[in-house]
């Protein structure tokens, strides 16, 4: 599939749940957010019919997000629909770790590929207050059974912010030393829950890539299903580093994706509030040349760019990264 721009598109992330087991800062108020119904939500069944009609159109690879997906309910099982359809190549998972340990296999074994887990701090009093109330040491232990059942690359993100883990940053890419890890700095974007919180936290990926040259040289690396991060290692490193400043960079010429909420609207940027309803379409009995329309018209409608660094602008917005 290609866009109005010529930008090939065979990227799509599914978010199969807007519920999470945290509240992290950056993401949601500290009520949090009305989640959606169960009605609301797309079942398993309407998932797996919309993805098989994005690989007829082209699409390749498929990440899984949420929320939190590992909060759904037999998660495995639609992992395992999903790896069955003739034509994807990747299937990931975006996941922030804590309920991964005990799942980590069956996921493996159920054709997952490959998670990134959100990890923004080693230390569990600051991983308390960041996740407002979350367990560092369940994080770890994701990671670890992530390394173990061989989810490969494992991808860490690492979202970067001034005067909460800033003086933490070389502990962190550290890690890409001892483990397989592939520790992706992420700069802070406003995007919705608090704007004026991420406003005040935004740290350049200049100062994140001081911060962590200061602990030793960095190298230019090669990362399998790198996305818009190039990738960096310490010399002689089994992981590696990369820096992905969202705001003073944009990536939308290379964008290469399109959303799919848990509620059922394609959303060709997450900067943008267009979407296309897709869970009307399907329980009206549409057919597949129906759903067909509609991921073309999600990518007729998908902008040239975005206009985060004008902040405060759009609710919501991250083109580059898991959420
Ligand atoms: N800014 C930057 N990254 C964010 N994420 C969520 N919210 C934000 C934000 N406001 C990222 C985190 C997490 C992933 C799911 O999304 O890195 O790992
Ligand atoms: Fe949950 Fe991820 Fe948002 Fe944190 S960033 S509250 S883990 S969805």
């Amino acid at each position: 599939m290609r866009d109005r721009l010529g930008r090939k598109i065979d990227y799509l992330r599914v978010s199969v749940t807007d519920r999470c087991n945290l509240r992290c800062l950056y993401c949601l108020p500290p009520q949090g957010v009305r989640p959606k119904t169960h009605e609301e939500i797309l079942r398993y069944e309407e998932i797996v019919r919309l993805v098989e009609v994005a690989v007829s159109l082209g699409i390749r690879r498929v990440r899984l997000t949420g929320g939190e997906p590992l909060v759904r309910l037999g998660l495995t099982r639609l992992v395992a629909a999903l790896a069955a359809i003739p034509g994807l190549h990747d299937l990931s998972l975006t996941t922030n770790g804590t309920l991964l340990a005990p799942l980590a296999e069956e996921l493996k074994r159920a054709g997952l590929r490959r998670v990134n887990i959100s990890l923004d701090t080693l230390r569990p009093e600051r991983f308390r207050a960041v996740t407002r109330g979350g367990t560092l040491a369940d994080a770890w232990a994701g990671i670890e059974a992530a390394l173990a059942a061989g989810l490969h690359p494992v991808k860490i993100n690492t979202v970067a912010m001034a005067g909460v883990n800033d003086d933490e940053l070389a502990d962190l890419a550290e890690l890409t030393r001892r483990f397989p890890l592939h520790v992706r700095f992420i700069e802070v974007m406003p995007l919705g829950a608090d704007l004026d919180w991420a406003g005040a936290h935004v740290l350049p990926m200049a100062a994140v890539r001081a911060a962590v040259e200061k602990v030793g040289r960095l190298e230019p690396a090669q990362v399998a299903g790198a996305g818009p991060a190039r990738a960096w290692r310490f010399p002689g490193a089994p992981g590696t580093v990369g820096f992905i400043g969202a705001l003073s960079e944009t990536f939308c010429a290379r964008c290469n994706r399109l959303r799919l909420t848990a509620d059922g609207k394609l959303k060709p940027c997450l900067a943008s509030d267009v979407e296309v309803d897709v869970r009307g379409l399907l329980r009206r009995g549409a057919g597949n040349q129906e759903l067909e329309g509609a991921f073309r018209q999600a990518l007729e409608l998908k902008p040239s760019h975005h206009d985060l660094a004008s902040y405060p602008g759009h609710a919501r917005v991250m083109c580059q990264i898991g959420g």
